[in-house]
């Protein structure tokens, strides 16, 4: 009976173990809502988004998650319940019309007594929404600081994130759980360890080349926290609108692809152009990002506004950005022993989908204004 038991014990200390390794073992891709509805967002936002990524070859490409961000809350009922607000109505058969197009659907709370936009936060009721959220179906949480600065303590951060991950780990259902704090007290050191499978590591986004260059290429230096099932996060795409040129856009998804970063589009998918659907399905830069070996790359030169950032990939080639951040196209080389290569290499451009040949010692190709080359060199 003893070693039944332990056999059984030992059996599922394994399942659990496996299970925790598969959250996020590559980083999570889908789509969030806020970066275009904001507030206005409604169910039939989220409806559309599904419908849309179902259709239009996201799905394929691998976005899974349809996130729901903030103000979908609505009041507590007389236990204490979080209900929805009228956009949003009935989130069971929200989860479940998702689900239905084979998509994974997630939602938005905070630590707080209110989210950054003002509605119901999760204060002292974190088991209760926990198990709320697994009830309606939903497979991933954003937990966003916010208001929680009012009721705690910066040094509190850590116990407070746990929390929530263990209300979440105790219902039972698999539900990816996402750091918002605008990378505060350096999350990269601890948001593994309370059970964060990505965690933002700035403050937020906007769709402007500045400052999406500003986050993306701050993010050397923080490769060495990021992995399998724990990944750092700079922050949703802005990919589609409208406030970058299509070479800015090129370089935001080249540069999310290298940082191995959370690919979650944030852009209206019922109303986007070819081009931009383009960018966001280009299956050879989504690979990258995607790579099983799970590395996040780094910059590996600089010469002013010019960049070359390199990401070690599983089949031991390399992917390589070449960055221009100036204000005029420019020549940018990749010195193949930057990246530890002696010799000669086998180079392919990852969105002309075109193989360049062999190169020894160097690689240069004429980057445009704020634009990027893509390669994998081996
Ligand atoms: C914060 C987050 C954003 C978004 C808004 C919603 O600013 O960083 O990503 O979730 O709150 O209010």
């Amino acid at each position: 009976m003893t070693k039944l038991w332990m056999c059984t014990a030992l059996v599922l200390t394994f399942v659990s173990l496996g299970q925790a390794q598969t959250a996020a073992a590559t980083p999570p891709m889908g789509w969030n809502s806020w970066n275009h509805f904001a507030c206005k967002v409604t169910a039939a936002d989220i409806r559309a988004a599904a419908d849309a990524i179902a259709s239009n070859g996201m799905k394929q490409a691998g976005y899974t998650y349809v996130n729901i961000d903030d103000c979908w809350q609505g009041k507590r009922d007389a236990q204490g319940n979080i209900r929805a607000n009228q956009r949003f109505g009935d989130m069971k058969a929200l989860a479940d019309y998702v689900h239905s197009k084979g998509l994974k659907i997630g939602i938005y709370s905070s630590p707080g007594p209110k989210t950054c936009a003002g509605y119901e936060g999760s204060y002292r009721h974190e088991e209760q929404d926990a198990k709320q959220y697994a009830a309606w179906g939903f497979d991933y949480l954003k937990y966003d600081w916010c208001s929680a600065e009012k009721v705690y303590q910066p040094s509190q951060m850590p116990e407070v994130y746990k929390k929530m991950h263990d209300a979440l780990a105790a219902t039972d259902r698999p539900i990816v759980f996402s750091l918002c704090q605008y990378g505060l007290d350096r999350v990269w050191r601890w948001g593994g360890s309370v059970g964060g499978n990505l965690w933002r590591t700035t403050d937020d986004i906007s769709d402007h080349y500045d400052r999406m260059a500003l986050i993306g290429f701050g993010q050397n230096g923080l490769e060495r926290f990021a992995g399998p099932g724990h990944w750092n996060d700079p922050d949703m795409l802005e990919i589609g609108n409208g406030g970058m040129k299509h070479d800015e856009y090129i370089t935001h998804m080249s540069l999310w692809s290298i940082l191995a970063a959370p690919l979650l589009a944030g852009n209206d998918l019922s109303k986007m152009s070819a081009a931009d659907l383009a960018i966001l399905t280009n299956k050879e830069v989504i690979a990258v990002d995607q790579d099983a070996k799970g590395v996040q790359g780094r910059r590996v030169a600089q010469e002013g506004p010019l960049e070359v950032w390199a990401k070690p990939l599983a089949d031991g080639s390399y992917a390589v950005g070449l960055f221009n951040r100036g204000e005029s196209a420019n020549p940018v080389t990749l010195q193949l022993k930057g990246i530890g290569i002696s010799g000669s290499a086998h180079v392919r451009d990852l969105w002309a989908h075109r193989d360049l040949g062999s190169f020894s010692g160097s690689y240069t190709a004429t980057v445009p204004k704020h634009g990027a080359v893509m390669l994998k060199v081996r």
